[in-house]
């Protein structure tokens, strides 16, 4: 079964509770999205391996490491994994970018993938997948499909909150992808929205509601 790693450093834990607060604007909200995906992938990418190398200073030779083995693919899943996909590319910046569009139905929870462009190579790469809520996790399993359908078989997910359902329903359909996540919450309500969550991701990002 899946992995789940729950973030706790104190930095993410703070950012995430001016996250979660009604009164954070639109463009606070951006950055701290950015900045939280940022502090996670630093988690993520922990156990990359590393090359011995020596590198010249202006005084001699020290020992160093660069990182090796499989490079990074990042996908956003549209709209708001846009400012996960950011904070990530500040600390990896050679990463490659695959866009995955996924619309979540609101009357019946279902995802509608309407748009994907992935790099041709995804097969092998390290995938993050990146989208700040793993509600029912229909989004998520329906961009998992479609990345292993186009040949990905290294992938990780991150998100910032999850309910314990959207979890399961990940951990059911993919069990060789591990979650990273800020924070688990208590529930979904009636209409699908994690509780006590952060409300509409994608609305709160670009001030559309
Ligand atoms: C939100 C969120 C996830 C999805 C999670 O996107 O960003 O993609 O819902 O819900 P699920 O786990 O139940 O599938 P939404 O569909 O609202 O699209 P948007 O980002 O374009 O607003
Ligand atoms: N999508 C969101 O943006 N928020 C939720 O709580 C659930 C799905």
């Amino acid at each position: 079964m899946s992995k789940v790693i729950v973030i706790d450093h104190p930095l993410v834990q703070h950012k995430l509770t001016i996250l979660r607060d009604v009164r954070t604007g639109h463009k606070e909200f951006r950055e701290l999205v950015e900045e939280l995906a940022m502090l996670m992938a630093f988690e993520v990418t922990r156990s990359h391996p590393t090359t011995e190398v020596e590198v010249r200073t202006p005084l001699g030779v020290a020992k160093g490491k660069t990182i090796s083995g499989q490079e990074v693919a990042v996908v956003p899943i549209l709209r708001a994994g846009l400012a996960m996909e950011a904070g990530i590319l500040r600390l990896i910046p050679t990463a490659k970018v695959g866009h995955v569009g996924i619309w979540r139905d609101p009357e019946t929870l279902q995802p509608n993938t309407y748009y994907s462009k992935l790099p041709s190579d995804i097969g092998e790469r390290e995938v993050m997948v990146v989208d700040p809520m793993l509600a029912t996790g229909g989004s998520i399993v329906a961009c998992l499909d479609l990345l292993k359908n186009h040949g990905a078989k290294n992938i990780k997910v991150m998100c910032i909150i999850a309910a314990p359902e959207g979890i399961a329903r990940v951990q059911e359909a993919h069990p060789d992808v591990e979650i990273y996540t800020a924070a688990v919450d208590e529930r979904l309500n009636d209409h699908g929205y994690i509780v006590p969550g952060l409300g509409d991701a994608g609305d709160r990002l670009y001030g559309t509601k």
